[in-house]
């Protein structure tokens, strides 16, 4: 685990507002290629981004992405010295505590088991509870959950987290951005929850920059 030293969120030394230290939580739900875009785009933003993942989150990342080890270098595109990966069992980490200062966390992909501990404020794993903590601290937390259907149990847990304070964006991207490929549907995704966020990115996912290249065709 690389050691990072405790810095004040917020504004950082270059005067701007950009996010410097971000949580990301990874579960048991499918999906696991937006967490690992998330997690690069956040490192090319130059964002100290501490990983929580629970043991669901690593058989998907296995899965669905071949990622047996929880190699920063390998999460990051090769931007590993900003990236802090912490137990997924160890509720004594440091993001685990209030008293951790970042700018927010994003749990994703979101599975409903943990949308609905969350909700209820139980935190059996470090991603429940550095995301009961931000809650609690009222710092962003937005939660990318995937399932479908859904039921009542899903609806009621998103109802309360949402009065809570947390932002519920479900995996579900757009597709009036004509994506020609799954990487373009996951940028979707992982650019729209960069935006909840407030990290910048330059991926092309705005409808009204679309409109405008579609009315200047490049010759
Ligand atoms: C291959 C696979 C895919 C899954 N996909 C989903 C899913 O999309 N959404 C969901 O809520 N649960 C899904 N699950 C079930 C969760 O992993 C399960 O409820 C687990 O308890 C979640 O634990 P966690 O919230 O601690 O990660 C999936 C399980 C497996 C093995």
């Amino acid at each position: 685990m690389t050691e990072l030293t405790d810095k004040p969120s917020g504004s950082d030394v270059r005067g701007s507002n950009t996010p410097r230290r971000i949580v990301v939580g990874i579960t048991g739900a499918s999906g696991a290629g937006y967490a690992v875009r998330v997690i690069e785009l956040l490192a090319a933003s130059g964002v100290e981004t501490h990983i929580a993942c629970s043991s669901l989150g690593r058989r998907l990342l296995a899965e669905e992405m071949g990622i047996t080890q929880l190699d920063p270098d390998a999460l990051s595109g090769g931007r590993g010295d900003r990236l802090v990966i912490h137990a997924g069992n160890d509720v004594g980490a440091a993001c685990a505590s209030g008293s951790f200062r970042h700018d927010g966390m994003v749990v994703v992909p979101a599975s409903s088991n943990t949308l609905a501990k969350i909700a209820h404020g139980i935190s059996d794993n470090l991603v429940q509870r550095a995301a009961q903590v931000t809650l609690k601290e009222r710092r962003p937390l937005v939660i990318a959950h995937r399932e479908s259907p859904i039921g009542m149990a899903e609806i009621e847990a998103m109802r309360m987290v949402t009065l809570a304070g947390a932002i519920v964006a479900p995996l579900s991207p757009g597709f009036y951005l004509e994506p020609t490929s799954i990487q373009d549907l996951v940028d979707f995704m992982a650019g729209r929850l960069l935006d909840l966020l407030g990290v910048p990115h330059g991926l092309k996912i705005r409808w009204d920059e679309h409109l405008e290249a579609r009315r200047t065709p490049s010759a």
